[in-house]
Parts: C-alpha cells; sequence; structure tokens
C-alpha cells in the first residue's frame, strides 16, 4: 500500500488516524461539502479495495454498508464485501438481496492504468458510465451518487449523463487528490428514479460547478 499511494504526509496521517489510505480523506471531504451519506443510509461502494472509503461510510452511517471490488478487500467490520467486478449484471443481482433499499451508490473505481493517456481516459470513462448504469438500477428515488472521472475527453458527456438522473450535479477535485492528478469526483445529489420526466428535469436544481 506504501508505494502504491506514496509516503507523503496525507499517506502517514491515514496510517497514523488507521486509515488503509490517503482515499479517506477525499471522501471525508465530499461529506463536509456535500453531506453524501446520512447516518441511517445504506450504501454500496463499487471499486472499495482496499477498504478507507468503506472505513468512512462506517464511521458515517449506521445502515448497511456493501463494498465490491474486483481485487480481495479484507474485512472492515460490520461491512459486507465482495469480490467482484460491478460492470457484470450478476453482481448487482448478488447485491440486490442485501438491502431493503440503497441511499447511496459510491464509485471511487479506477481502471489499472497502461500509461497510454487516450485509452487509459477511454476505460475511465466507460468504467464511470459502468458505475452510473449500476446506481440507476439500485439507487431509491431521492438516493445520492459519487462518481470518480478524470478530466479529458469524453468527461462532459459522462458528467451530461449523470445529469439526466439526477437533481443536482456538481463537480468536485479534494485538495487530497494528488497534485497533477487529473482526477475528478462527479457529486450527485436526489436521484430522480424512474418516473422522470422533462417537467421534473426543468423545476429541478440541475446545477454544475467547478473546473469541467
Ligand atoms: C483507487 S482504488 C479504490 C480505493 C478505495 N476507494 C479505498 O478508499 O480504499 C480503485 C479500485 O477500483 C477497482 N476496480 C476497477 N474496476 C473495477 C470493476 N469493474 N469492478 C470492481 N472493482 C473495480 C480496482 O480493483 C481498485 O481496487
Amino acid at each position: 500500500m506504501g508505494s502504491q499511494w506514496g509516503r507523503d504526509k496525507v499517506y502517514v496521517r491515514a496510517l497514523k488516524e488507521g486509515y488503509r489510505s490517503r482515499a479517506a480523506y477525499k471522501l471525508r471531504e465530499i461529506q463536509e461539502k456535500y453531506h453524501i451519506l446520512r447516518e441511517t443510509d445504506n450504501v454500496v461502494d463499487l471499486g472499495a479495495s482496499p477498504g478507507s472509503w468503506l472505513q468512512v461510510e462506517r464511521e458515517l452511517t449506521s445502515g448497511i454498508v456493501v463494498g465490491i471490488d474486483l481485487s480481495y478487500i479484507p474485512p472492515v467490520e460490520n461491512v459486507i464485501t465482495i469480490m467482484g467486478d460491478f460492470t457484470d449484471p450478476h453482481t448487482l443481482e448478488e447485491v440486490r438481496p442485501l438491502l431493503p433499499f440503497t441511499s447511496v451508490v459510491l464509485s471511487d473505481a479506477s481502471p489499472k492504468l497502461s500509461g497510454q493517456r487516450t485509452y487509459d481516459q477511454a476505460r475511465a470513462i466507460e468504467l464511470g458510465e459502468n458505475a452510473l448504469l449500476f446506481a440507476v438500477q439500485i439507487l431509491k428515488p431521492g438516493g445520492n451518487f459519487i462518481v470518480k472521472s478524470f478530466q479529458g475527453q469524453d468527461f462532459n458527456t459522462l458528467l451530461c449523463r449523470v445529469r439526466e438522473h439526477f437533481l443536482s450535479v456538481r463537480t468536485f477535485r479534494p485538495h487530497s487528490s494528488r497534485k497533477g492528478s487529473t482526477e475528478i469526483y462527479i457529486v450527485a445529489k436526489n436521484f430522480i428514479g424512474h418516473e422522470w420526466n422533462s417537467e421534473t428535469r426543468k423545476n429541478g436544481t440541475n446545477e454544475t460547478e467547478g473546473p469541467i
């Protein structure tokens, strides 16, 4: 974990405070600003390994927390973990019976980087679209969604797709992201649900801020 995340100040702070990675502070920043999670929310976390977001989610809600990752997720107390691919429809079917309803879906998932910028960007956008697809199939109306993406080609297409399903959509770059990283989070609140129509959208607060 040390070599993956770098032994910088944020990483050292994470270790001292018992978090598995510096990523914990990104979610804490998002929560501080947007109040995405409430104290009884049920949560599904996509791309959850090694588990620092799960640790933060467990602190913030007493509801059910489910984490999914391609890689093994070391156990977090009172958290259900699934080793699997969230882009596979069978994974969604495995998750459904675990929660009576889902209030929040979070995705910090990123593809393995090849170093080829255009290719990596396209895969990251595709993963974000898959996270959105997962979210709209499981979220209750009024639910919230966060998805990590990267600035660059097709980012705006992903942002527009998210806007089609949520009344309030913002973009946010946490201070705890690495310097020089193009990573950016889409923070979407108030899932419209399946009753969506153009009137809802017109009357909604569909907003965007931040560096798009
Ligand atoms: C940046 S890490 C997540 C860190 C995590 N939020 C934390 O706080 O510990 C990104 C994760 O996304 C996972 N991932 C990428 N594609 C995935 C997929 N299709 N299904 C499940 N997990 C995926 C990777 O295996 C990797 O563990």
